[in-house]
């Protein structure tokens, strides 16, 4: 089974410390949360997967890490300052403030108000998603000069870096680079949990090759990300690709699909189950082009005076110059992180009749591989011999050790975080120098001897 909605993710997050609302105590800020200490785990193995599966695991990407803050140049030529636009109205009833794209619409194709359903909205005007700052102490907030933005993608930092990484590590197409980073968006009607937030986190990759590969290399990815989604845990039933309409490509792509995630279980309504979880976009040369110092316009004018670099690409085997496409598989960390917990929640009822939550995450996933509970916390040979597996373990898995309950309830708890393994030290353990292993999916128990514990959760958990 998987969560029967995001609600009940919500509510486990902030019962064990997955994820809390932001600025609680201060009354909380609109769609900000704060990652708590089994959340911040499960954020880093997400982020970590991702990176050995892109950058170690393969012979072609390198790893970038730009700053969030770039000259204001880089999103007037990327086209961000120009186009980075939602269509905003505002409901005159309800005084609500809505994105148009994302309406229903009426038999008359007038768009309704989707909080209390009048079509009596403002005409649409656009507005720029980019967080704006100034730099330097001496500016003042209408300092033009001073102007700056909150990046609202990592990709950029990575195109103007183009030639730096090339010339460095000396690759030759294709070849691809990769980071994962904040970014930031003043998005018009953020919500669902951590689904859309205003501050979030990307992995992106941008694979650069030559146009006639392009195509090709673009399939592939779209198959690789649908297999690495999986090995994360996330099972194909609840995933599906979505080919983006012309009208819905962003300004830079030739080709977007989607592969969305069931995020929405509870509807009715099959095909509004569904959400972009990550985007895997055909850029074109576009980007490589528009940050370049070369091309002219029509007139023979430079499309950018301002750049002092130019990003082409020299085939030596071909001895042909060029500006390479590039294949961009996006995702966030945290809509990643959303399907996972949806994806491994699960009910189990036990001997008792009593409901219990089970978080069955993959091993790799997991915040914490092993728990390392006494059966007798007034013994202290029993807890001694507990802490210290838990001190042996934790050099190659991440191991906690817990007393602050009866056993009953510290397997539930474990259960409830996903913990794939409790390993439980009892009077018998001191004698035969052997612990009992509880499956956290099965509940069985089995005895492992001291000597072989270690090997023994390593193949099922590292
Ligand atoms: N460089 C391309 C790009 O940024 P995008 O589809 O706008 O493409 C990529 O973003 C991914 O980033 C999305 O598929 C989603 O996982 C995540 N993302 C985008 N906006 C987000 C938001 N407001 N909150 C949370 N995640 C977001």
């Amino acid at each position: 089974m998987s969560a029967p909605n995001i609600e009940t993710i919500v509510s486990l997050s902030k019962r064990r410390g997955f994820v809390y609302p932001a600025s609680e105590i201060y009354g909380g800020l609109g769609s900000s949360w704060d990652y708590g200490p089994l959340g911040v785990e499960l954020a880093n193995n997400i982020k970590n997967s991702w990176w050995r599966w892109i950058v170690y695991e393969r012979d072609d990407i390198e790893g970038l890490d730009s700053s969030i803050i770039q000259n204001r140049l880089v999103w007037k030529y990327s086209g961000h300052e120009q186009t980075f636009h939602d269509p905003l109205v505002d409901c005159r009833d309800c005084k609500t403030r809505l994105r148009e794209d994302k309406l229903d619409r009426n038999e008359a194709g007038k768009p309704v108000c989707s909080n209390c359903g009048s079509t009596n909205l403002t005409e649409s005007r656009p507005f720029n998603l980019m967080f704006r700052t100034t730099v330097g102490a001496a500016s003042s907030e209408e300092d033009e000069a001073a102007l700056a933005y909150l990046r609202p993608e990592t990709a950029q930092g990575i195109f103007i870096n183009f030639a730096n990484v090339l010339n460095t590590s000396r690759r030759k197409l294709p070849f691809g680079i990769a980071q994962i980073g904040k970014a930031f968006r003043n998005e018009v009607t953020p919500g669902n949990f951590i689904f859309r937030t205003r501050e979030f986190e990307q992995m992106e990759m941008e694979y650069f090759c030559r146009a006639e590969d392009a195509p090709r290399l673009h399939q592939e990815w779209i198959e690789g990300f649908r297999g690495w989604l999986q090995s994360l845990g996330i099972s194909d039933r609840n995933l599906s690709l979505y080919e983006q309409t012309k009208e819905e490509l962003a300004h830079y792509a030739e080709r977007t699909v989607d592969i969305m995630y069931r995020y929405f279980p509870e509807r009715e309504d099959e095909s509004k189950q569904w959400d972009e979880l990550m985007g895997i976009a055909n850029r074109t040369d576009y980007d490589l082009r528009v940050h370049s110092k070369k091309p002219e316009d029509a007139e023979g004018k430079r499309i950018n005076p301002d750049s002092t670099e130019d990003l082409s690409y020299f085939d030596t085997a071909t001895n042909e110059r060029f500006y390479p496409y590039v294949i961009e598989p996006a995702i966030g960390v945290n809509r990643t992180l959303l399907a996972v917990m949806m994806d491994a929640y699960t009910e189990k009822t036990n001997e008792k009749g009593e409901m219990r939550v089970i978080l069955k995450l993959a091993p790799e996933m997991a915040p914490i591989k092993v728990a390392v509970l006494p059966l007798a916390k007034n013994k202290p040979e029993i807890v001694e011999m507990a802490k210290k597996i838990k001190k042996d373990l934790q050099r190659s898995m991440r191991s906690v050790y817990d007393d602050t309950g009866g056993i009953g309830k510290l397997y539930a708890r474990q259960d409830e975080i996903g913990t794939p393994f409790c390993v439980t030290v009892d009077h018998e353990s001191l004698d035969d120098n052997a612990v009992t292993v509880r499956d956290r999916d099965t509940w069985g128990q089995e005895r492992i001897s001291m000597d072989q514990l270690k090997g023994y959760l390593a193949r099922r958990v590292v």
